[in-house]
């Protein structure tokens, strides 16, 4: 397929009413949403997609309830142990974005050991958002730049303090479940990239769905701004 998007970034919705919908618990659904996951990684990393990022845990999902929490960072943690082989099978390099700073120490310890493990992989960048507020990466450069004491900040500087400072931003944001928002991801970085949204709910969704999605991103006319 020509004109792969260099940089696709999903927000995973839904796997929670897919649980509710299938009479399971919602951690049941988010075990099938890391299915899903898994899938997209292969499909993404079949059709030439460079960087995947996946919105896995928002910085406002500490609200949740607390075993929902500690369920999902057991299943991050699952994740990496799991696909590590493969992964350096595959020559995938996983990344995070976020705050390192509330991820219990356990999973933070797995996180930096596969990311030091697959550092040298480069057929395809994983990057997972975890704890990731976009408000707050941006708070977060804007006072990087203040201690260094900068008078005027440039927008390649500004570029250089991000999160995101060394990936090139998402030419395409999926969204999940039929909600229509960016809820806190990537708000920068989004500056020029294509939507897609979909009513499917995160665990239901295919790989022929993502290719469609693919397919249709190729068809589009990017103009940034000009004619
Ligand atoms: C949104 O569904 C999903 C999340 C907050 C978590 C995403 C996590 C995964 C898919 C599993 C772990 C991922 C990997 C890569 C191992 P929701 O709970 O908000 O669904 P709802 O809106 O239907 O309640």
């Amino acid at each position: 397929m020509k004109d792969i998007p260099n940089h696709v970034a999903i927000i995973m919705d839904g796997n929670g009413r897919w649980a509710k919908k299938n009479g399971l618990t919602r951690l049941e659904g988010h075990k099938a949403g890391a299915r899903s996951a898994k899938n997209i990684v292969t499909a993404s990393r079949e059709k030439g997609v460079k960087y995947l990022t996946l919105y896995a845990f928002s910085y406002e999902n500490w609200k949740r309830p607390k075993t929902e929490i500690i369920g999902l960072f057991h299943l991050l943690e699952t994740y990496c142990k799991k696909e590590l082989s493969e992964m350096m099978e595959k020559g995938i390099e996983f990344n995070l974005i976020g705050e390192w700073g509330k991820i219990p120490p356990k999973t933070k310890k797995i996180l930096k050991e596969t990311i030091r493990k697959t550092e040298n992989n480069n057929k395809m960048r994983l990057i997972l958002a975890i704890n990731y507020s976009s408000r707050r990466e941006i708070l977060n450069t804007v006072n990087i730049l203040i201690k260094s004491g900068v008078k005027r900040v440039t927008e390649k500087g500004f570029i250089r303090r991000l999160f995101t400072y060394d990936m090139p931003d998402p030419d395409l944001i999926i969204r999940t479940s039929g909600e229509l928002r960016l809820s806190n991801f990537l708000l920068w970085q989004a500056a020029y990239a294509e939507f897609a949204f979909t009513e499917t709910l995160w665990p239901d969704f295919t790989g022929d769905e993502y290719l469609e999605i693919l397919q249709n991103f190729a068809e589009r006319n990017r103009r940034y701004g000009g004619i």
